[in-house]
């Protein structure tokens, strides 16, 4: 059987599809060849001693761990040289890191979580990295933060690596979702799924229960309805994982359907939910329309969403379309009433 590699899909991507420039395509392959290099580093763990805390806290007030910090570095050195980019933002970094004067500038943005999951680094459960890429519109003048705050809408291709018992890259440009499995021996990325679709309907959903009772009324009714089973208004029973790695938890649904919600909640009332925007709910919502699926705050499509600022927290609920929108309709029932 003849493999397409991932460097062949984009070539094609580039000539046929047209769905790519040639800096998109340099740009993408240096996010896989860092993310293969991420790969290395979760996969060593303890004897590298990569396991448990970096010492020191993210701008969002987490504790980093110490693969936290080496993924953000890989990601950092492996994009900042290539002439593809204007500027890059992390999770892991403040503010936005512009591409120093010695090096050639691109019109790209790149945004990534280095390692989503972090929580789940020293029980050895799957983890991954995350990344959105943007053109930059204002063309003149330098890259500010400003330049990053466009709608989801606006990405170009996003995507995402799981460090699992394989090592997988999902990929959108715009032209339906793809699936890369590392080939260890090899070095190289081999096209392992094309044009992943999710199914419209599931009995399975991932949300992080012990949250319930912070819950706003209509993710609480539509989490009820699912928990009353076969007896209850929706006459089936529902199955419920969390992994809390959201991509592993994506993964899953783009795999064989669910719903997963990270709704805002009453905990804290200026952070609406945990997730960021930029960097984790826009990237997976591209990803999840792109396979047929939707995605939603509760109250307005995540890709149409203005961000204000680089890590602004959004309510998330994507997944099998049929759900979603129910999830969706809750909520403008409960606007209305
Ligand atoms: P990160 O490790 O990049 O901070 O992201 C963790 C996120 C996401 O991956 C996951 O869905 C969620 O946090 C888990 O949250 P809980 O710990 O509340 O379950
Ligand atoms: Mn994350
Ligand atoms: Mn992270």
């Amino acid at each position: 059987m003849r493999r397409t590699t991932l460097t062949q899909f984009l070539v094609e991507q580039q000539r046929s599809a047209r769905a790519i420039k040639p800096e998109l395509r340099l740009l993408i392959e240096v996010v896989a060849r860092a993310c293969k290099a991420i790969a290395v580093n979760v996969g060593k763990g303890a004897l590298a001693n990569l396991l448990g805390n970096a010492g020191t806290d993210n701008v969002q007030g987490e504790a980093q761990k110490k693969l936290d910090v080496i993924s953000n570095e890989i990601l950092m050195e492996a994009n900042e040289w290539g002439g593809h980019l204007a500027g890059m933002a992390s999770e892991e970094m403040e503010t936005i890191h512009e591409i120093p004067n010695r090096y050639p500038k691109g019109e790209y943005l790149l945004l990534f979580d280095p390692l989503d999951g972090s929580s789940n680094i020293d029980v050895n459960v799957s983890i991954g990295t995350i990344f959105s890429v943007l053109k930059k519109t204002d063309e003149l003048g330098p890259v500010s933060e400003r330049s990053f705050l466009l709608p989801g809408t606006a990405q170009v291709a996003a995507g995402y690596a799981v460090y699992g018992p394989t090592t997988l890259l999902v990929l959108t440009v715009g032209t339906g979702v793809h699936c890369f499995t590392l080939d260890r021996e090899m070095g190289s990325w081999v096209l392992t799924q094309s044009n992943l679709k999710i199914p419209e309907d599931t009995s399975e959903f991932a949300i992080n229960m012990s949250n319930m009772r912070h819950w706003e009324p209509p993710v609480r009714r539509y989490i009820d309805e699912l928990l009353a089973g076969r007896e209850g208004p929706r006459g089936k029973d529902f199955n419920m994982r969390w992994v809390a790695s959201m991509v592993a938890d994506v993964h899953r649904i783009l795999t064989r359907g669910g719903i997963f919600m990270y709704p805002r909640d009453k905990r804290e009332p200026d952070k609406p939910g945990k997730l960021r925007l930029m960097y984790e709910a826009n990237p997976m919502s591209f990803i999840i329309e792109q396979a047929g699926g939707a995605s939603t705050t509760g109250l307005e499509r995540i890709l149409d969403v203005r961000p204000g600022k680089l890590h602004e927290r959004i309510s998330v609920i994507l997944g099998s379309r049929n759900e979603v929108e129910r999830v969706a309709a809750y909520h403008a029932e409960s606007r209305r009433s």
